[in-house]
């Protein structure tokens, strides 16, 4: 019987190149309002660790705007694209580490910033990442996370969530803003910036990127077009499936 742990190595290890050149992951407004809250920092952040680096976009980002970035993620396949991009780009301040959000093998207050984006609802022990998160982030530190957000209305959440689920065996949860405010809080992180952007999530690609089994995406496709017009609406589902679902971007200092 196979673990939720085979089930990342399963979606990433193979698909890493995808999501190198993934356009919703290599670029979109939240990527440039990391790039303007990171920037805008003084002092310029020594240390940033980025969780769920995937294919490293947003240690990219980073990278001009700190002293060092480490590149965490528990795929071998996504550590491998990362050390070549850096590579080709010229990056030179960036450090892979193989590892999971739940154990970060860093010693307390290692760093200025801590960031993820598009990673913490792969996450199976959110508390445990959270408590990880505090500890190796410094007093005064930074934490930016950004992440599709669950839906606040329960009905279109929980068609999200189990569209998210049939298309990607690695999902776990989207989380509400209402729910990343408390973790937030719950870790004495102060939330200074919260925005949201509607991300449209092209059928074809969103499929491909990932490898869902044809019969999967069929059902995907069938609740989508069967969901009731709240859930239609709220999704702004399109003829051929594509749909929007919103990208939050939390950002705050811990006290
Ligand atoms: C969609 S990709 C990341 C995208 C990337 N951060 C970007 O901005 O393009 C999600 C990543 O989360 C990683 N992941 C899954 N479970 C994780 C965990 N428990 N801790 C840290 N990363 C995890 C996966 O291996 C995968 O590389």
């Amino acid at each position: 019987m196979s673990t939720h742990r085979d089930a990342v190595h399963a979606q990433f290890d193979a698909r890493a190149a995808a999501y190198l050149s993934s356009s919703v992951h290599s670029g979109g407004p939240d990527l440039h309002r990391a790039c303007d809250l990171v920037a805008k920092l003084s002092p310029r952040p020594g240390s940033a660790l980025d969780l769920g680096c995937g294919a490293g976009h947003l240690s990219f980002t980073l990278s001009p705007h700190v002293g060092t970035v480490v590149a965490l993620d528990p795929s071998i396949g996504m550590l491998d694209q990362v050390r070549a991009e850096s590579a080709r780009r010229s990056l030179n301040n960036i450090e892979t580490q193989c590892s999971s959000a739940e154990v970060l093998p860093f010693d307390n207050a290692s760093f200025d910033l801590v960031a993820t984006r598009y990673s913490a609802h792969h996450w199976t022990d959110l508390d445990t990442a959270m408590r990880e998160i505090r500890r190796v982030l410094r007093p005064g530190g930074h934490l930016l996370v950004i992440d599709i957000e669950a839906p606040a209305d329960a009905l279109t959440d929980t068609h999200l969530q189990a569209i998210e689920l049939l298309r990607d065996r690695s999902h776990v949860r989207d989380r509400s803003d209402a729910e990343w405010r408390a973790l937030l809080r719950g870790i004495g992180v102060d939330v200074r910036v919260m925005e949201r952007w509607g991300t449209r999530l092209e059928f074809a690609p969103w499929i491909a990127r990932i490898h869902t089994p044809a019969n999967k995406a069929e059902i995907i496709r069938a609740m989508l077009s069967e969901a009731p017009a709240e859930v239609r609406d709220a999704l702004r589902v399109e003829a051929d499936g594509s749909f929007h679902a919103s990208t939050g971007l939390w950002w705050g200092q811990r006290v």
